[in-house]
């Protein structure tokens, strides 16, 4: 049996001003008319092995979830409702610990990405699974079209002759800067990381007690004084509160010996930027994606997002353009990655 373990806690910062701390881009609907997070549990909805999902969230966006839950008919085995934000490890291991006697694998998913192949996502995790089992940490690999600074890499190694199409990984290295990305890009034998993973969560535990033995007393000290609250579950507070912040690509994959690759050619895609929508979405002859109320003449490469009000461009090219009810994005479609210093901006001016 398969749990998901659905991580909600994020904040988009990449998508201002559509994605806000109030409305991140998972309780968005972004690319279709479900948002991100009813997306990922409904493409997991008509699958046997699969369970019911754990969907771990901030406490400010517990109703909001709930409710985006209910409307797409999905019945969560738990809601977890993290006091404060201290990142993903933390976050995958309180589920770890709540499903560490039973006989499950847990397959972790951030709640915000696009899979536009879904029969080749349940392939690659029937593949993992046979790794999981044997308890590898598995992650599933993308090949890289470009020297992305944002994402995890991972070297393949051998392949594992009791798991078909599942490798050993030689090395995983999170978020390299330019240079070296360029040259995991140009070896040839390295992928990107999707940010999903497939384990026993006895095999993520004993790693995490290994390479982060205080986030391990922490966390489990929340869980532990944990209590339902309606339909959540609440960490305790100051137990969790006490953990150290991290991701479970610096925390444990990074370190661990245990690791494994699914490589996976699934129409996968992070909408981490402006520019990454614009890839996911229909784009006309001249390269133009619009939505909502928009007029165009003479302008190429561009999107525009109009959610309330009327927007109309003439004679421009390669912008970023999102209209909202109190904000105004224009950028640069190569500066999609600059949008999160108006965030960090409109925070230090409070
Ligand atoms: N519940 C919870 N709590 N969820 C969180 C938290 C948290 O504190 N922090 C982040 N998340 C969620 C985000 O909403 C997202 O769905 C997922 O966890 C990953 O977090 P990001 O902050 O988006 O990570 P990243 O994009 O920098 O890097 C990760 O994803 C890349 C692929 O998209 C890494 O795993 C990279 O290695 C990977 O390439
Ligand atoms: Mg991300």
């Amino acid at each position: 049996k398969i749990v998901p373990v659905i991580l909600s806690g994020g904040s988009g910062t990449r998508l201002w001003p559509l994605s806000r701390a109030v409305l991140p881009k998972q309780l968005l609907p972004l690319v279709t008319e479900n948002t991100m997070l009813q997306e990922t549990l409904t493409r997991l909805s008509n699958w046997a092995e699969v369970g019911n999902p754990i969907v771990i969230c901030g406490n400010d966006h517990r109703f909001l979830v709930a409710e985006q839950l209910r409307q797409v008919d999905i019945h969560p085995e738990a809601i977890v409702l993290e006091p404060v934000a201290r990142n993903t490890a933390p976050a995958i291991a309180a589920a770890a610990i709540a499903l560490k006697d039973k006989d499950v694998l847990m397959l972790v998913l951030p709640a915000d990405h696009v899979i536009t192949d879904v029969v080749a996502f349940e392939a690659a995790v029937r593949r993992a699974s046979v790794a999981a089992e044997q308890g590898k940490l598995v992650t599933f690999g993308i090949a890289p079209t470009h020297a992305e600074t944002g994402y995890g890499y991972i070297q393949s190694g051998a392949g594992l002759s009791a798991a078909e199409g599942c490798f050993d990984v030689a090395r995983f290295v999170e978020k390299p800067n330019a240079a070296t990305a360029q040259q995991y890009l140009d070896a040839g034998n390295f992928y990107w990381n999707s940010g999903m993973f497939l384990f026993k969560p006895s095999a993520f535990l004993a790693e995490l007690q290994q390479y982060a033995p205080d986030m391990v007393t922490a966390v489990t000290n929340a869980v532990e004084h944990s209590y339902k609250d309606l339909d959540f579950v609440r960490l305790q507070e100051s137990a969790f509160a006490a953990s150290p912040s991290d991701s479970i690509d610096y925390a444990v994959m990074e370190k661990t010996k245990l690791a494994a690759v699914v490589p996976a050619s699934m129409g996968w895609n992070d909408v981490g930027s402006w520019t990454a929508l614009k890839d996911v979405q229909p784009n006309d002859a001249a390269g133009n994606a619009t939505r909502g109320d928009v007029f165009m003449k003479d302008v190429k490469n561009t999107l525009i997002r109009a959610e309330g009000r009327f927007v109309a461009a003439v004679g421009v090219e390669d912008l970023l353009i999102v209209e909202t009810a109190d904000a105004v994005l224009v950028a640069h479609r190569d500066c999609a990655q600059d949008v999160k210093n108006i965030v960090d901006h409109l925070k230090a001016s409070g």
